[in-house]
């Protein structure tokens, strides 16, 4: 068995899969979203402090499976250097106590293998990536290259909806919520614009549609002022303009490729509207789109054990004394994740 630990931002998680057979024997996560609410997004050192607390809490539920462990992976980059550090700490300790291989995982790789938990490896395929850090589209060719096709010049998908929660006062993380409202909204009440609409280029950017979402709740007199009806408005009308952005670049990057399998994943790959429109894309382009597990959409240990698997099999341990957080460094279009 794995033990795989996340701790990359405000999610506390440990899961066991079975090497043999992928079978998730245990998984657990708990999440931080009460406690940054009040502050609008991720507060890093009080994140941190929870992990201390919470990661070796779900630990001690797993003591039952500690004499057939074989290794212990563990998110170690990217994501916040202060939370990553509990994660790590825990996973060195156990690792060095039960003299047992110590594995470091690539978060976004751990997200991409979310889509064979408990299942076996497809690929290739293009992937979405959609999360509160990142938005790229992939290329993943194998286990061990990935290539990026295309990526966000500035803010990420998560991040435009967190903040445009924010701007209305609605909470965090503002995912889940944007797209609870949207329902009830008038999509084409305000007219967003498309980012990159006449651009040739292949990226996404979302900053300039947050900068249209605040001068609209501006002129509506400030989220204070607004209805039930103009937040819902809002959300709707900014989700289509983010989803038809989306797909718009993606559209092109399908003209060329010619790898039949597509999939959507991270945190913001919960959101259906967004799905829906790509599930549409692909029949237009005859691509094949992975049904979403919403178990595991957002951060969690299962990906990290699932990604863990396959390092193990191919023995790419990592030292146990040195493993630390690694520096990632931007990756461009063209370079592998
Ligand atoms: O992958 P994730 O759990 O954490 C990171 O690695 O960043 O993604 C979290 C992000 C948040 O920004 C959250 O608002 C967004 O995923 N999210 C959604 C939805 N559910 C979560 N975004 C849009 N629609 C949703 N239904
Ligand atoms: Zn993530």
């Amino acid at each position: 068995m794995i033990l795989s630990i996340e701790s990359s931002c405000d999610d506390s998680s440990v899961a066991i899969t079975r090497i043999d057979d992928l079978k998730l024997l245990f998984h657990k996560k708990i999440s931080q979203e009460k406690e940054h609410c009040q502050y609008g997004g991720v507060v890093p050192e009080l994140a941190s402090r929870l992990h201390a607390v919470d990661l070796p809490k779900i630990l001690s539920e797993t003591k039952e499976f500690f004499p057939h462990l074989k290794a212990v992976a563990v998110t170690n980059r990217p994501g916040l250097g202060v939370t990553l550090l509990e994660g790590i700490a825990m996973a060195k300790t156990l690792a060095m106590a039960k003299k047992i291989p110590l594995i470091g995982i690539h978060h976004l790789k751990g997200h991409i293998y979310s889509l064979f938990i408990e299942k076996e490896e497809k690929l290739p395929l293009i992937v979405l990536l959609i999360s509160g850090g990142h938005t790229q589209l992939i290329r993943v060719e194998s286990f061990d290259k990935m290539v990026i096709l295309a990526s966000t010049i500035d803010d990420s998908v998560g991040e435009s909806f967190d903040k445009t929660a924010k701007m209305m006062n609605l909470g965090y993380p503002g995912g889940a919520i944007i797209e609870a409202l949207a329902k009830d909204g008038d999509e084409n009440r305000f007219d967003f614009p498309v980012p990159l609409r006449n651009s040739p280029l292949i990226a996404f950017s979302l900053s300039g549609l947050k900068n249209a979402v605040r001068l609209a709740i501006e002129s509506l007199g400030g989220a204070s002022n607004l209805t039930q009806q103009d937040r819902c408005d809002i959300s709707a009308s900014f989700q289509k303009a983010l989803t038809l952005h989306l797909i718009q670049k993606s559209k092109k990057v399908f003209a060329s490729e010619k790898i039949k399998d597509f999939a959507i994943v991270g945190g913001a790959s919960a959101n259906r509207y967004i799905y829906s429109h790509f599930a549409s894309l692909c029949k237009v382009y005859q691509k094949n789109i992975y049904n979403i597990d919403m178990r595991y959409t957002s951060d969690n240990s299962a990906m990290i054990g699932r990604y863990g698997i396959e390092a193990f099999k191919r023995r790419l341990f990592n030292d146990a004394q040195s493993l630390d957080i690694a520096t990632t460094k931007r990756v461009s279009v063209g370079e592998e994740l």
